[in-house]
């Protein structure tokens, strides 16, 4: 059954262009009805996706002992297999909660940052990360409910665990929110954290199966006195030592971030509270454009401008993409790898656009260096994709990957494939338009935000070196 699905994956341009037609058509009548309860109303609605006041938002409660553990333990290496790359690496506070590459490079790398390097000897990385890291911004607000960008860790009361994740029912009773069940995944990836088989005893633990991982990573923690004292601290319900466990350190990683990377104080959010001379004339007619004929709203809606959903916008795959299981094809096909639904092929989840002025390079694989580049992407994507400038990237150079990270791109099948999914409309703006647009962007920066409220920590308990 599910192959039949896959028959027509080459279907001509003119068919695609149709399908475009009407996906659009279907979009708007769609998102027509779920912002403003009627077509008719949507038609003449210039502000749909615009958001109430920030104060409207609904955060997860924080504890401060749980906050400034997870801060140590998301700047600890000690959670790596080869105790050589934390969260942070990834996550930086100098690159505003991301690393600043198009693709990660993960565990035997070396340095944050786009200075980081592939490292070198029995060290030099096996393969890039496949997507980009993302900023995390904002994360505490309870409407984010997917994470990542095919969704592929969610909020789901429907499943015993409480949650849609890669582990299934191998999940661990006791996370608290998504973020924390989030929190489990990197520890158990072989590229990002854990390191490959046969290098130490949890990336061996992770070949066998996600749910060994994190026995043995609790054990690293409860080896460190003073972990067991902040643990203690934070979670009362621990006795002794050996209570100690993956989860309660996936709940504090979640609770540090979700505090820690809180944003609501930009231009726009004081514009939002009423402050009418917060935005110049020229980011008001950013704002105009972004809410009203550039449609972008349409799916960056609400405080965070997203709607949580997903898209296929003819993103450049570079790297070597996501490609799941028993795809004889080389590409990250986003939302269907979770789905297993033809129709949501090449959609990838609407980014939230707060501090994006700071959060280069853009899009899942990191394929835009600016956001003049992406946004520009947007309004011709189709075209934008033909004319893309490899020399954009920003991936450390490696004496074998450098070969392959075009690949998908050169495969010509592939991009026709990708190009027939599109589901944006193209929109005709001047250059004076687009300037505006990228004005009322810079907007959404909150520069206070960007060094979070703890930073980064001058020491870890494990005493490995912070980066
Ligand atoms: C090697 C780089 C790397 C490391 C190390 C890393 N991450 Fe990430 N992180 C990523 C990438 C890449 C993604 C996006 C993957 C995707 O969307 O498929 C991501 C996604 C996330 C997200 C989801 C954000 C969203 O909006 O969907 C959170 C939260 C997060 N990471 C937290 C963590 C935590 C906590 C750790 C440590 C336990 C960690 N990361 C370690 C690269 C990394
Ligand atoms: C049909 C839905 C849709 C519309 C309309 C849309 N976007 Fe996007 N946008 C997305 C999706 C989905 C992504 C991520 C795609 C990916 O990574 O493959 C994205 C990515 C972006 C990014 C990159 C953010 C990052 O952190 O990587 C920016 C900036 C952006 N959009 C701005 C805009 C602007 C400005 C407009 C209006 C001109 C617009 N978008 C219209 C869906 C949309």
């Amino acid at each position: 059954m599910m192959f039949g699905n896959w028959a027509n994956d080459n279907m001509g341009t003119s068919c695609g262009v149709l399908r475009i037609l009407i996906l659009s058509l279907v979009l708007n009548l769609i998102s027509g009805v779920i912002f403003n309860g009627t077509v008719a109303k949507a038609q003449s609605a210039q502000l749909a996706g615009f958001p109430k006041a920030p104060e409207t938002v609904e955060y997860h409660p924080t504890t401060g002992s749980r906050v400034k553990l997870g801060q140590l333990l998301f700047y600890d290496k000690i959670l790596s297999g080869n105790r050589n790359i934390a969260c942070a690496t990834c996550h930086h506070h100098n690159q505003a909660s991301a690393d600043g590459l198009s693709l990660p490079v993960g565990e035997g790398g070396v340095g944050v940052g786009p200075k980081r390097t592939v490292g070198a000897g029995i060290h030099l990385i096996e393969q890039r990360v496949p997507r980009n890291s993302p900023a995390l911004f904002n994360l505490g607000a309870k409407e984010f409910t997917t994470l990542f960008t095919d969704g592929r860790v969610s909020l789901d009361p429907t499943d015993g665990t409480g949650f849609n994740t890669p582990a299934e029912e191998d999940l661990p009773p006791g996370l608290e929110t998504v973020m924390a069940a989030q929190a489990l995944f990197p520890v158990t990836s072989a590229v990002e954290m854990a390191g490959e088989f046969g290098e130490n005893d949890v990336a061996n633990a992770a070949n066998r199966g996600v749910e060994y991982v994190w026995p043995l990573l609790a054990k690293r923690l409860r080896g460190i006195a003073e972990y067991i004292t902040l643990f203690r601290k934070a979670f009362p319900d621990i006795k002794t030592p050996s209570e100690i466990t993956m989860v309660h350190a996936a709940n504090a990683l979640a609770e540090f971030q979700m505090s820690e990377w809180r944003s609501d104080q930009s231009p726009f959010d004081h514009f939002l509270r009423g402050d009418k001379e917060a935005l110049t004339a020229g980011e008001k007619r950013g704002l105009d454009l972004f809410y009203g004929d550039a449609g972008c709203s349409q799916c960056h809606s609400g405080v965070f401008q997203t709607d949580h959903k997903f898209y296929a916008i003819v993103m450049p795959q570079i790297g070597f993409p996501l490609t799941r299981r028993f795809d004889p094809v080389v590409r990250d096909r986003g939302r269907l790898n979770e789905t297993d639904q033809r129709a949501d092929q090449y959609r990838f989840r609407t980014p939230s656009l707060r501090n994006v002025t700071e959060t280069a390079p853009y899009g899942h694989s990191g394929a835009f260096r600016t956001l003049e580049a992406v946004v520009r992407h947007h309004l011709d994507p189709v075209k934008s994709y033909e004319n893309y400038d490899r020399g954009q990237v920003i991936l450390p150079p490696h004496p074998r990957l450098d070969q392959l990270d075009f690949m998908a791109m050169d495969n010509h099948r592939e991009a026709k494939s990708l190009i027939n999914a599109n589901e944006l409309t193209v929109r005709l703006l001047s250059d004076a338009q687009i300037d505006d647009l990228l004005r009322f962007l810079k907007t959404l920066t909150d520069k206070k935000s960007l060094m979070g409220k703890l930073g980064i920590p001058r020491s870890v308990p494990s005493g490995l070196k912070v980066d």
